[in-house]
């Protein structure tokens, strides 16, 4: 099994619609040092679709993993390949979602119930390329048109066990069931409750595996309690909700307090920010998903709602007037909210 997988204590959650290549360069101003994932992407529309479109990325965004979504060993092979073309870091299969859409193709969370099948695809996928292949999963799954119920911390095991033999050193565990059916994405977020432990019981059952924890972590604290037991934390929303709360990851846990490290501030993201997104609204890249990122900067702060609103209206000026419409906002900014 190889060693050299990405070994990072935190890292930020493939999301879609959201973690896409702009999120990200704004983020990377934020932390320099967490590993970061993209939006789930299928093997099918790698190979079918727009691939730039879908795949290519500014090296500043790296180190940066590509998650990957299918159940074919030949197509998700192939993905790979590209994969290492683009210049990604590592590939990690998606066995957690439980939309309706990836169930109708039997992957995402389904692949749960299939550990021998899972196993064949990290073989198929790890021989593709020089680039490791890691896991992103449940505790387990529930299905009751299947009449299916892997609930157990036994049923995860056997699931780790089987695919670790395989070759997969990383395992991204979601600390909650996926419910199969009746439940949406959204509410499979937030309905099966949390059980850390049975994450924590991995790690010490497979001390060799890098065994990294998510769902649910908001705090620092939350944070470092749970890298006491696991060597990684993967955080989702709290880095859409919140992102000013990943300028203290680098220094907390990358060692990052040398005498030349510079803490990010906020007026430095807005300066690398405002040339880039008119760089990227020049390219075609949509003006409202350009500017997403950058709405909840403030999150908790004094004037937080005005900078939304301010920020809300600036795709409205079109094209020509993007560019003065985004300094336009930010001179608006009570300055004293920049950092
Ligand atoms: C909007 C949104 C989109 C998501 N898309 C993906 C995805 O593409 N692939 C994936 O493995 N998980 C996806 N997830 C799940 C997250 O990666 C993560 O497992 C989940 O949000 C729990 O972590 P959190 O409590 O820190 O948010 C998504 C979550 C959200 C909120």
């Amino acid at each position: 099994m190889s060693d050299s997988y990405t070994k990072q204590p935190i890292s930020l959650a493939p999301m879609v619609d959201k973690t896409d290549r702009d999120w990200r360069w704004i983020i990377r101003h934020i932390t320099k040092k967490s590993l970061l994932y993209t939006e789930m992407i299928t093997a099918p529309a790698i190979l079918r679709g727009n691939r730039d479109r879908l795949l290519s990325f500014d090296p500043l965004e790296k180190p940066l993993v590509l998650q990957l979504g299918w159940d074919e060993p030949e197509a998700l092979a192939e993905s790979c390949r590209i994969a290492e073309d683009y210049g990604y870091d590592e590939v990690n299969l998606n066995c957690g979602c439980p939309s309706d859409k990836v169930q109708r193709h039997d992957f995402g969370a389904a692949l749960m119930a299939r550990p021998e099948h899972v196993a064949r695809l990290v073989e198929a996928m790890s021989a593709a390329s020089n680039l490791n292949v890691t896991v992103k999963n449940r505790i387990g799954i529930r299905s009751k048109k299947s009449n299916l119920s892997l609930e157990d911390y036994s049923d995860l095991h056997n699931f780790i066990k089987k695919v670790s033999s395989a070759g997969c050193g990383k395992f991204i565990v979601h600390s909650r069931i996926a419910i199969l059916e009746g439940l949406s994405p959204r509410a499979n977020r937030a309905v099966p409750p949390l059980r850390p432990e049975d994450v924590y019981q991995l790690k010490e059952d497979f001390p060799n595996l890098f065994i990294e924890i998510n769902g649910g972590y908001k705090t620092y604290d939350q944070i470092d309690e749970a890298l006491s037991f696991v060597d990684g934390v993967m955080l989702g929303r709290i880095a859409l909700d919140n992102p000013w709360m990943l300028s203290q990851v680098d220094r907390r846990w990358f060692g990052s307090d040398n005498s030349d490290y510079q803490h990010p501030t906020r007026r430095a993201v807005f300066e690398a920010a405002v040339p880039y997104l008119i760089h990227r609204a020049e390219e075609g890249a949509s003006r409202g998903v350009l500017i997403q990122p950058l709405m909840n900067l403030f999150a908790g702060k004094k004037g937080a709602k005005a900078w939304k609103r301010a920020l809300t209206e600036v795709p409205s000026a079109g094209p020509e007037g993007f560019a003065g419409a985004l300094e336009g906002a930010i001179s608006a900014l009570d300055l004293s909210l920049l950092d």
